[in-house]
């Protein structure tokens, strides 16, 4: 039985209601903090429709009602009592900013505050902050009540023993957290990410093959044994001699680029955002598809059937 039993999680949109759901369906107590009423609205709408199907964690509890979740609009209702609080407001620093300057007058000499950010490093957050020794960066992948992993942060400010109570509470919850020793931009996940998308437009600028081809390169191929494999183990599994030649010939061709890619930053100023304005790399018919949600539930339908077979 861990400490955190109360939790709050702030900021109620892509992530935030995601991260209330899981936590929600595997018997812990949850408030969502959001200052938009519509914001808290659309929360409960999506929690409800998705909770019931919701696979919980190791600890075997059923998904709740998504009643058991409190949805509020203010802060100290939600914050007071929590054991451990996740921030999941816009990526604007000083958003997040004078949220946790509000947070400090508030919460538990205890408490443990988790950012979800994706870009700011945990140095620039906990700046200035009393709760700078309790402070950690939880970075959850987008569905968060679906992805298993979970980038965990610290600070040398931060006691290790801190980060293991989060992890293990993640853990009792299904998830998978990777715990970094340094506070680098992009942890993990988001530079490996990055790298294959650098390649995949570079090799979409030369020509090599047109994007539903690099897309299916990836999925019909790599993408699949990365499931199951990283990029270490499968350098095993093909033979680490085989590795050194294939790195040392093929890195000096690799793309090296700095900036964001043409693709994408032609896509983005004719306002061609991906799925959410029906188009990007490719376009999204919404006249015959489901719209955007329609996408979205498809994905996440998907995933979940991806994640039984894997753990069966
Ligand atoms: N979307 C992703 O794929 C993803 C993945 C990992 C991490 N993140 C990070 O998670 C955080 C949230 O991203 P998101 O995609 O859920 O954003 P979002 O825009 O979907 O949701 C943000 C929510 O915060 C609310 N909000 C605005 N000001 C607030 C305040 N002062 N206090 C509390 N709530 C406030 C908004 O009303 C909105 O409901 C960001 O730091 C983002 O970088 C996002």
């Amino acid at each position: 039985m861990h400490r955190f039993q109360n939790i709050a999680v702030l900021g109620s949109g892509t992530m935030g209601h995601g991260i209330a759901m899981l936590l929600a369906a595997n018997g812990l107590q949850v408030s969502i903090y959001d200052p938009s009423s519509e914001a808290l609205a659309a929360a409960r709408r999506h929690i409800a429709a998705k909770l019931p199907s919701l696979e919980t964690g190791h600890n075997g509890v059923q998904p709740q009602l998504a009643d058991t979740i409190r949805y509020t609009a203010n802060l100290q209702e939600a914050a007071a009592d929590a054991d451990l609080i996740f921030e999941a407001v816009p990526e604007r620093i000083e958003i997040k900013r004078e949220l946790f300057g509000r947070l400090e007058t508030m919460v538990k000499q205890t408490a443990v505050i988790a950012s979800n950010t994706s870009s700011y490093s945990l140095e620039t957050l906990i700046e200035g902050r009393k709760f700078a020794d309790r402070m950690i960066i939880a970075h959850f992948f987008n569905p968060a009540h679906l992805v298993p992993l979970v980038e965990l942060v610290r600070h040398a400010a931060v006691p290790a023993a801190i980060v293991e109570e989060v992890a293990a509470l993640l853990r009792d919850c299904g998830k998978t957290p990777v715990i970094l020793q340094k506070d680098i931009p992009g942890f993990i996940a988001n530079r490996l990410q990055a790298a294959v998308l650098r390649e995949a437009s570079y090799l979409l600028a030369c020509g090599v093959a047109d994007a539903k081809q690099i897309d299916l390169a990836m999925t019909a191929g790599p993408g699949l044994r990365w499931a199951l494999n990283g990029p270490f183990e499968i350098a095993d599994f093909g033979g680490l001699d085989v590795w050194e030649k294939v790195c040392a010939s093929l890195f000096p061709k690799l793309s090296g680029e700095d900036s964001a890619p043409a693709v994408i930053r032609e896509k983005v100023s004719e306002g061609k955002l991906g799925i959410k304005s029906g188009e990007g790399i490719f376009p999204y018919d919404r006249e015959e598809g489901a719209g955007l949600p329609g996408l979205v539930e498809a994905r996440e339908q998907a995933l979940q059937r991806m994640l039984r077979a894997k753990q069966n």
